[in-house]
């Protein structure tokens, strides 16, 4: 029998256990044992599942202590559970969901189909992410979480160890939710910042900055950054943008910012750069996904960046570690 703590029986059998989270996840479970433990058939009732299916995966989730029994079939939420709630601060539920979302489900699953002809099977099923996000509100919503959820790390990384000129003005370029601009503009109380991004994103992103108190100092402009993005920053933000285009897409949005900035203004990009070492990391996990969703996505290393600059104008300049996985690239014009 295969040893359990192997890393290919682990990858193994990680599947099951990400099934049972996006479960956990799907149904709201962590919401429904907010206050107290319950017994299968009624966390069933309430959630509207078939109690004997759903035993099985409270086993599972025990196993994984993200429940645990406190009775004969009585389950309560443990302390990680709780990050599974709604309304949990960081809470990973948005995420989890959007992973175990069917598109991108599909998209892991069918990798070899894509590796065989070069050809995201994703794209092929449901065209550009973007666009897909565009059609399907409620995922769209959901990638925007997810996005906000996963860059926490780096963010708090940025505001902490990225020193900004005080008074300047910021552009997020595809800044999502407006999660990032809005800990920046936190962390410096004199700067202001424009969040571009498409319109169905900016929507959610004037939200954000709102409910952040940020309405004054973060004006939100919707468009496309391969037409053009707004003119007048000092600093402009790319974060994890890049790695979803081709060279050649992701020379256009460089070229794009360049031509819209202040003389005197930087470019960061904000990435998991790939290691020349053979080590796991972040990125290569990451870059499995961009495999799969884009033609053309990629993860890349400190040359392949600063070769990408290069072809924009740009000229790389310091690399700054923002820890868990995340670097900030800041580079000027040539
Ligand atoms: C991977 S997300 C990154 C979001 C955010 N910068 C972050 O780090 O969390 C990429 C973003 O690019 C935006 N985007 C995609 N195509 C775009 C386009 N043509 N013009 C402007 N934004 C675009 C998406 O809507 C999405 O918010």
């Amino acid at each position: 029998m295969p040893h359990s703590d192997d890393l290919l029986w682990g990858a193994v059998g990680d599947i099951s256990r990400f099934a049972a989270l996006l479960t956990m996840a799907e149904l709201g479970l962590a919401d429904h044992l907010a206050h107290g433990p319950l017994d299968s058939g009624e966390l069933a009732r309430r959630c509207g599942a078939h109690a004997p299916s759903l035993r099985r995966v409270l086993r599972e989730l025990a196993s994984m202590g993200v429940v645990k029994g406190t009775g004969p079939d009585v389950y309560d939420l443990t302390e990680k559970g709780t990050a599974l709630r709604s309304d949990a601060p960081d809470s990973v539920r948005s995420s989890i969901r959007m992973l175990g979302e069917e598109s991108f489900w599909y998209a892991m699953g069918m990798l070899p189909a894509t590796v065989r002809d070069g050809d995201s099977a994703f794209m092929k099923r449901y065209g550009p992410l973007y666009d897909h996000l565009a059609a399907n509100p409620a995922v769209s919503r959901m990638f925007d979480d997810y996005m906000t959820a996963r860059a926490i790390p780096f963010t708090e990384g940025l505001a902490k160890r990225y020193a900004f000129p005080p008074t300047a003005t910021m552009v997020d370029v595809a800044g999502g939710k407006g999660h990032i601009l809005a800990t920046v503009l936190h962390a410096n109380p004199q700067m202001r910042g424009v969040l571009f991004d498409l319109e169905h994103v900016a929507e959610h992103a004037r939200r954000t900055l709102a409910e952040e108190g940020l309405a004054e100092r973060a004006q939100v402009v919707s468009g496309d950054m391969f037409a053009e993005v707004p003119a007048g920053g000092d600093v402009y933000l790319l974060a994890s943008v890049l790695h979803n285009w081709d060279d050649d897409a992701a020379v256009t949005i460089l070229g794009n910012v360049r031509a819209a900035m202040n003389p005197g203004g930087r470019v960061l990009l904000l990435e998991v750069v790939l290691p020349d070492s053979e080590e796991p990391h972040l990125g290569k996990d990451i870059d499995m996904r961009m495999l799969a969703i884009f033609n053309g996505g990629t993860e890349r290393s400190r040359e392949e960046y600063s070769a990408l600059l290069d072809r924009a104008g740009l000229a790389l300049g310091k690399v700054v570690e923002l820890g868990s996985g995340a670097s900030l690239i800041e580079a000027v014009p040539r």
